[in-house]
């Protein structure tokens, strides 16, 4: 894994993300706090005309199961609110988290991603239990898209986004580690020291599915973004700087 300590994030996670923003590419996109310094980027790219969106094609890590579609904490809804709409990305799929069958859901967006020849970025943020997308502890290391529920951390995690904690929903769709796995490139950002614990687990700790980001490890090209404060935990960190600071040429 390539580990970037910078104190801007957005700006070195919008770098990563560059090479699929041509007509073709295909991004994976994150929803929640940790990604929206990188949109805030690439809106502000957007707008000094540096980044044209234009053929772009974008897919969802996941999905609250039994909000309609329109409901504002939908993550369909959130996305639009929070980026696409910003720069004219209109080709944005994400699993159907309003429907009466989740299992076929589940499996179309599968057959989604892959007609659209797989997902060139993919960008994640991290639970504080050390998720990703929603893949909750003890998940699959090779899960595809499926229901999964969610824990009580991540429930009242995100309770900030609902009314009330109890509205917060039990259920999702999300990709599956396998899933993401697949992506041809992930960048993992994450900002804050409430999640220097499952950051320093997923970078430092054993592969397991305790800790499902910690699969990210098997991937070639996994490049993990932190602010000072997520990287707090880290063992290697001097080692992480040095490699930062004496690239090869
Ligand atoms: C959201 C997602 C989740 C979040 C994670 C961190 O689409 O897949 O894995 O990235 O829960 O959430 P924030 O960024 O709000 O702390």
């Amino acid at each position: 894994m390539e580990v970037i300590v910078t104190e801007d994030v957005g700006v070195a996670a919008a770098d990563a993300l560059a090479p699929a923003l041509r007509p073709g590419g295909v991004v994976g996109l994150a929803t929640g706090s940790s990604p929206l310094p990188v949109y805030r980027e690439l809106i502000r790219r957007h707008r000094a005309g540096r980044v044209d969106f234009t053929g772009v094609r974008a897919f969802l890590l996941d999905e609250y199961l039994g909000l309609p579609e329109g409901h504002p904490q939908s993550y369909r809804s959130v996305i639009r609110r929070e980026f696409t709409d910003h720069v004219g990305l209109s080709d944005v799929r994400g699993p159907d988290g309003d429907t009466a069958d989740a299992d076929r859901a589940a499996a179309r967006y599968e057959a989604e991603i892959e007609a659209a020849g797989g997902i060139d970025v993919q960008l994640l943020g991290i639970g504080t239990d050390g998720h990703i997308g929603f893949n909750e502890p003890t998940s699959s290391l090779r899960s595809r898209t499926r229901v999964k529920t969610l824990t009580a951390q991540t429930r009242s995690d995100n309770a900030r986004f609902f009314e009330a904690p109890d509205t917060v929903p039990h259920h999702v769709l999300t990709q599956g580690l396998g899933t993401i796995g697949e992506a041809r490139r992930v960048v993992l950002v994450a900002s804050g020291s409430a999640k220097a614990a499952a950051v320093a687990a997923a970078v430092e700790g054993p592969l397991s599915a305790f800790c499902p980001a910690s699969v990210l490890q098997w991937h070639p090209e996994a490049t993990v973004i932190l602010d000072e404060a997520a990287a707090g935990r880290l063992r290697l960190l001097d080692y992480y700087r040095s490699v930062q600071d004496h690239k090869p040429t």
